[in-house]
């Protein structure tokens, strides 16, 4: 795991950005993993000015979501069809058909089945990118998945239903199940690439990069990982005990290839 500590919410966002546009210039078909959460809606805003200066192209990008929620329909103003749509793709040149979400509604098991088969047949995940709950979940997998878990229904946690309650309004019906990527699924894309901001995060922050590796915080199979790097503000950094050490890292790094990532 590299951690990057970035000074502001801003930064973290700006070079997560970055790295997407590297893998694309490197690979233009590449195929991206998406997440949903208030954390990557400022690297989204970055890849779109990046779009409108001409300087990245999605018309050959593939995109697989991590979640959805279950029983909501794709046109609902808070399905995760409806976020990626006005957080990303209404404003940059990516096809429609190549955009996957899975489906909240139908048969969760058939609609998970077909979504790994889906990924694989795009040739797998290059980069995922991943925010983080506070309870250390990781798209919908809550403490307790399985760690070699792979898309399928879940319940989710009081805590999650809580923290998720701020984009739904009192008369709206919010739902307590999702459709969400494994964590095995995860954990076969290529790249992945974590970014968490604010104090609120510090806590999960640390379990995932420093504590054990435990089905209790689902981030912390990233451990595993062999390229998983980690873009975090100065608060959600705050409780890592190697912080100087990353800091370390991160200036020989600069010194070394002359750019961070
Ligand atoms: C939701 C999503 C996760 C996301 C998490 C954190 O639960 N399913 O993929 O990482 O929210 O969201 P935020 O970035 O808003 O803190």
């Amino acid at each position: 795991m590299r951690v990057i500590i970035a000074d502001s919410p801003e930064a973290v966002a700006r070079m997560g950005a970055e790295q997407c546009i590297r893998l694309l210039q490197d690979k233009p078909a590449a195929v991206l993993g998406l997440a949903t959460g208030s954390t990557p809606i400022a690297l989204y805003a970055h890849l779109i000015q990046r779009r409108q200066q001409g300087e990245v192209s999605f018309r050959q990008v593939r995109t697989f979501n991590l979640d959805e929620y279950i029983g909501i329909a794709p046109q609902h103003p808070q399905s995760y069809r409806s976020f990626m749509q006005k957080q990303l793709f209404d404003h940059i040149d990516i096809l429609p058909e190549n955009t996957h979400i899975p489906s909240g509604m139908g048969d969760p098991m058939a609609e998970s089945r077909a979504y790994e088969d889906k990924i694989h047949s795009a040739g797998g995940i290059d980069l995922q990118i991943l925010g983080l709950g506070r309870n250390g979940h990781i798209g919908f997998n809550e403490p307790t998945s399985s760690l070699s878990s792979r898309t399928r229904a879940k319940t989710l946690t009081q805590e999650t239903i809580r923290d998720n309650s701020r984009f739904f309004s009192a008369d709206e019906e919010q739902p307590h199940l999702a459709i969400t990527m494994g964590i095995g699924t995860i954990l076969d894309a290529r790249k992945v690439m974590l970014l968490a901001a604010g104090a609120a995060k510090a806590d999960a922050v640390k379990a995932m990069v420093e504590g054990p590796i435990s089905a209790m915080h689902p981030a912390s199979a990233l451990q595993m990982h062999p390229s998983t790097l980690v873009i975090v503000d100065t608060e959600a950094a705050s409780k890592l005990e190697l912080i100087d050490y990353y800091r370390w890292v991160q200036s020989e790094t600069l010194r070394v290839q002359g750019a961070y990532l």
